[in-house]
């Protein structure tokens, strides 16, 4: 293996080298993406929000759609994980990524504005509603949701803030991209705890919280899609 090959991105995520299920995850997910989202990235753009995040024309009323309904995906996630269907959840109890009060303050401040709040709208709550089902009966593919919903909003979620903070926000930053405490440590904690509990799972189980990777995208994807509209 040469130097080049070993030298990838996101080795400063896991310390260098590939030691966990969490390095599998991120493959699956990074594959996902288009090669105008991200470097590693492998799938062709077609639809707007699958071009380059410079390219885009976010506006005010769709930015605050999206921020409703990813809400509605965060708020389902953590009432999950405090009542956990399966013991596994637990490990996640306040990991500190949490995102559902941040949302509600971003919220509170454009309503505050003036700005009206629009209802919650299909992808989110088809999302939420997925996300249920799923977490009662196969907490393997849940996890792996858990995984991509928390960890895009670090990664490619933040990039896509700033380029839209600078088009429509006059550069507000907002609390759902702020976090209490050091971001790349809370980030490892989890990695930490997701590598900790797959573990006692068989390669088939792996296989398939991996291959539900390509759904959370499907309806992420439909989310994000939203600040364009
Ligand atoms: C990582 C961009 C959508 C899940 C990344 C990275 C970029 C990026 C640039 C690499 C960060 C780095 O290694 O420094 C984008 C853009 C998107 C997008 C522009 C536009 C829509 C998504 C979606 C999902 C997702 C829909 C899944 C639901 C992830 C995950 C990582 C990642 C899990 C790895 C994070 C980590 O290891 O810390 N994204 N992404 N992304 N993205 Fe996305």
């Amino acid at each position: 293996v040469s130097a080049a090959t070993t030298e990838k991105p996101w080795r400063r995520y896991t310390g260098g080298e590939a030691k966990g299920f969490v390095d599998e995850l991120r493959l699956a997910a990074m594959k996902l993406h288009t090669r105008q989202q991200a470097q590693e990235g492998e799938m062709e753009a077609k639809a707007p929000e699958e071009q380059r995040v410079e390219e885009w024309e976010p506006t005010l009323d769709g930015y605050l759609k999206f921020l409703v309904d990813i809400k509605v995906v965060y708020d389902t996630l953590e009432q999950i994980i405090e009542k956990p269907s399966f013991p596994s959840y637990g490990e996640f109890r306040n990991t500190g990524l949490e995102r559902s009060e941040k949302l509600a303050k971003d919220l509170k401040w454009f309503e505050e504005k003036g700005y009206g709040i629009p209802k919650a709208s299909s992808p989110g709550v088809a999302y939420a509603k997925y996300l249920e089902q799923l977490s009662e009966k196969d907490p393997q593919a849940f996890i792996c949701h858990f995984y991509n919903i928390y960890f895009a909003n670090t990664a490619g979620g933040r990039i896509i803030a700033k380029k839209v903070a600078e088009k429509i926000l006059d550069s507000r930053e907002l609390e759902f991209y702020k976090w209490d405490g050091e971001l790349s440590q809370l980030l490892q904690n989890v990695r930490d705890k997701l590598n900790k509990v797959a573990e006692n799972w068989s390669r088939e189980d792996k296989n398939r919280c991996l291959g539900e990777t390509e759904i959370s995208f499907k309806f992420y994807r439909e989310i994000v899609r939203l600040m364009l509209s």
